[in-house]
C-alpha cells in the first residue's frame, strides 16, 4: 500500500474502503474484514452512515492492530447546527469501540461549521484525533476557514470521478497543502460510468478493469480514493491497482469523460 503525508506529517493510505450506504450489521463487518485481509489499512466511515459499530467490531475482530489502520470518521450537520462537535466526537468513538481516531472531518459545511472548526481545534490540540479536516467545502469555505483559524484542513473530501472531476477545488488545496480525498470515485451508486467504453478499452490494454483505470486515474492526479464495495471480488479488484501506469494519453482519455455535473448534492445548495 502507498501512502501520502498530510500537512502534519501523519501518513495516510491512498485507498480507503468507503462504507456510505453499507447498512450496520454483517454487510459492514464483512467488507470492512474483506478489506483488512486484502491490505486496505484505511477505511472511511461518518456518523450519519449509521455503521460506525460495525466498522469498529470488525476493526476488533481483524487481528490487525488498531495503530496501523487509518480510521475515518464525521461531524454530521445536525451536530454541527445544534452546536455539539465534542459529545457527537464522544459518541462515535463510543460506537467504534476507539480511544481515537485518525481524521475527522466536518461533513458538509453547515450553518455553525465555524464553531465546529474551533472545537475540533481543540480535539486535535488535546491528541483526540491524530487530523483533522472537512469535507464537501468550497474554495470559499477554505477561504473564510484560513481567516478564522491557524489550522489547516489536513484532508477536504469531496465528490470527484472522471465525470465531474472537481478540478478547481484540487487545484486549491493542491496550493494550500490540504490534501483530496475523493468520493464516490466510481460514479457512486447505480452509476453508469463503469460501464462507460473508453474505461473498458484503456482497461483491455492493461488486462484490468474500468474500476481499477478510474482508481489508476485519481492517484495519478494525486487524489486519495476511497471507493466503496460490499462484493468480496470487487474489494479485492480495487486495491490491486499498484502494478499498472496509465499513459498521459489515458489520463488525457479519461479527463475528457468530463460533464461538469455532479452526481450527488451541491455543497452550497443542500437542504439536509
Ligand atoms: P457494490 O457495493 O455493489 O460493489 P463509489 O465508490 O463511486 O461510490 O461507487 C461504488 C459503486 O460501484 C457501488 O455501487 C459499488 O457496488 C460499485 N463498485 C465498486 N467497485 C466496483 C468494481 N470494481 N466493479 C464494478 N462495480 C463496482
Amino acid at each position: 500500500m502507498e501512502f501520502t503525508r498530510l500537512n502534519n506529517e501523519i501518513k495516510i493510505p491512498r485507498i480507503g474502503l468507503g462504507v456510505f450506504q453499507t447498512p450496520n450489521g454483517l454487510q459492514t463487518e464483512n467488507a470492512v474484514l474483506w478489506a483488512l485481509e486484502n491490505g486496505y489499512r484505511h477505511i472511511d466511515t461518518a456518523m450519519i452512515y449509521g455503521n460506525e459499530a460495525s466498522v469498529g467490531a470488525a476493526i476488533a475482530k481483524s487481528g490487525v492492530k488498531r495503530r496501523d489502520i487509518f480510521v475515518t470518521t464525521k461531524l454530521w450537520n445536525e451536530d454541527i447546527r445544534r452546536h455539539r462537535a465534542k459529545e457527537a466526537f464522544e459518541e462515535s468513538l463510543d460506537r467504534l469501540g476507539m480511544d481515537y481516531v485518525d481524521l475527522y472531518l466536518i461533513h458538509w459545511p453547515a450553518d455553525g461549521w465555524q464553531d465546529a472548526w474551533e472545537a475540533m481545534g481543540e480535539l486535535y490540540t488535546d491528541r483526540r484525533v491524530r487530523a483533522i479536516g472537512v469535507s464537501n467545502f468550497q474554495i470559499h469555505h477554505l477561504e473564510e476557514l484560513a481567516t478564522i483559524s491557524d489550522i489547516t484542513p489536513a484532508v477536504d473530501q469531496i465528490e470527484s470521478s472522471p465525470q465531474f472531476g472537481n478540478g478547481e477545488v484540487i487545484e486549491y488545496c493542491r496550493a494550500h497543502g490540504i490534501a483530496v480525498e475523493a468520493w464516490s470515485p466510481l460514479g457512486g451508486t447505480g452509476g453508469t460510468l463503469l460501464s462507460n467504453p473508453v474505461l473498458t478499452a484503456i482497461g483491455a490494454k492493461y488486462g484490468k478493469s474500468a474500476a481499477q483505470v478510474v482508481i489508476r486515474w485519481h492517484l495519478q492526479r494525486g487524489v486519495i480514493v476511497l471507493p466503496k464495495s460490499t462484493h468480496e471480488q470487487r474489494i479485492h479488484e480495487n486495491i490491486d491497482v499498484f502494478d499498472f501506469e496509465l499513459s498521459d494519453e489515458d489520463m488525457a482519455a479519461v479527463d475528457a469523460l468530463e460533464t461538469g455535473v455532479r452526481n450527488g448534492s451541491d455543497p452550497d445548495h443542500f437542504d439536509f
